[in-house]
């Protein structure tokens, strides 16, 4: 694994908690989420390009948690336009992978320990001009000014394109392994939403009225050149994208996913993890965000 850097998970709840609000029970990052059942059909697409259980032919159960990425209930959601949705894809030997990913193709920072002194940089005593300052003088951020800037308003969740962002592996019959990046593209819906009801209301009406909310699993493949363990580099808009499966929501669940945790690197038979460390050091941050909010999972 590439340069991890000094910084422990421990350091940086800690440094999260310091910086925002946070409650004990939730997540401390992505603390309000709303979570469905719901099922992926593959298409076989993907099968010359990995064995992974559920990117076969046969349908498979998964769980899906939408989240706004802030770190408590307080916080106006609306104004903040950076959301997730992460995805359990539950397989039929009783184990499961996972895809937690968001709507910004590329993150603001290559290493754990800068996203951490820019999440410093912004705590709630900071003033904006403070904030626009640390992003403009370390140049690792230089990029990420421009992907806000692209942000649309947050209209609801069901509508958003949502990414990877880190690089994975697949491995086919035959052990080759080939780059990729996945992405979530939701499919066109009805949108009858009833502008009195919240956003996760009218998600849930949708979902009870249809189960017409789904989203196209796009696997993107890395050419010879691209920058596989970079998060902060989308590769090209031309690279082929494969057409791997429809995610269809089904029902809400009514525990509401509280006690997953949805740890990137948990991959399958099929898919391994690049070498990206923001990718490695998020299964850390997860595992002791999980162990402060009294969860604990086994696989
Ligand atoms: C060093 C970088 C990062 C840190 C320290 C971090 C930290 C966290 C923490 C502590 C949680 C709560 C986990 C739990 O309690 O279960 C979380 C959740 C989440 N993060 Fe990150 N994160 C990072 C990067 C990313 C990136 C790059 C993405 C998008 C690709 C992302 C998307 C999400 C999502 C969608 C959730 C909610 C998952 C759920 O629904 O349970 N995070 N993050």
């Amino acid at each position: 694994m590439n340069n991890q850097g000094s910084l422990t998970a421990k350091v940086a709840i800690d440094s999260i908690e310091s910086a925002v609000h946070t409650e004990n029970h939730l997540r401390r990052a992505h603390a309000i989420g709303i979570a469905f059942d719901a099922t992926f059909q593959p298409t076989g697409a993907a099968v010359p390009w990995t064995i992974a259980a559920h990117l076969q032919q046969t349908e498979v159960p998964a769980v899906v948690r939408f989240s706004h990425s802030s770190t408590s209930r307080n916080s106006n959601e609306q104004l903040n336009p950076v959301k997730g949705m992460a995805v359990r894809f539950q397989l039929f030997d009783g184990t499961f992978t996972n895809l937690t990913m968001a709507n910004i193709p590329s993150f603001v920072s290559k290493t754990p320990d800068a996203f951490i002194r820019l999440l410093q940089a912004f705590d709630s005593n900071s003033t904006w001009s403070q904030r626009i300052d640390a992003l403009i003088q370390d140049t690792e951020y230089k990029e990420f000014g421009s992907i806000l800037k692209k942000l649309q308003p947050f209209r609801n969740f069901e509508s958003l394109h949502y990414y990877s962002i880190h690089a994975y592996y697949l491995i086919n019959k035959d052990l080759q392994r080939q780059a990729v990046r996945f992405e979530w593209q939701p499919l066109p819906q009805n949108d009858d939403g009833n502008s009195n009801s919240s956003k996760e209301n009218e998600l849930i009406h949708k979902v009870q009225l249809d189960q017409s909310i789904r989203f196209r699993l796009l696997i993107q493949l890395a050419e010879q050149g691209d920058i596989i363990d970079d998060p902060t580099i989308a590769w090209p808009d031309d690279r082929e994208k494969i057409e791997a499966g429809i995610l269809t929501l089904k029902s809400l669940r009514a525990d509401n996913a509280e006690s997953f945790i949805f740890d990137p690197t948990v991959t399958t038979q099929g898919i391994e993890c690049s070498d990206d460390p923001i990718l490695h050091f998020r299964s850390k941050a997860y595992a002791e965000s999980a162990k402060r909010r009294g969860v604990r999972e086994t696989r």
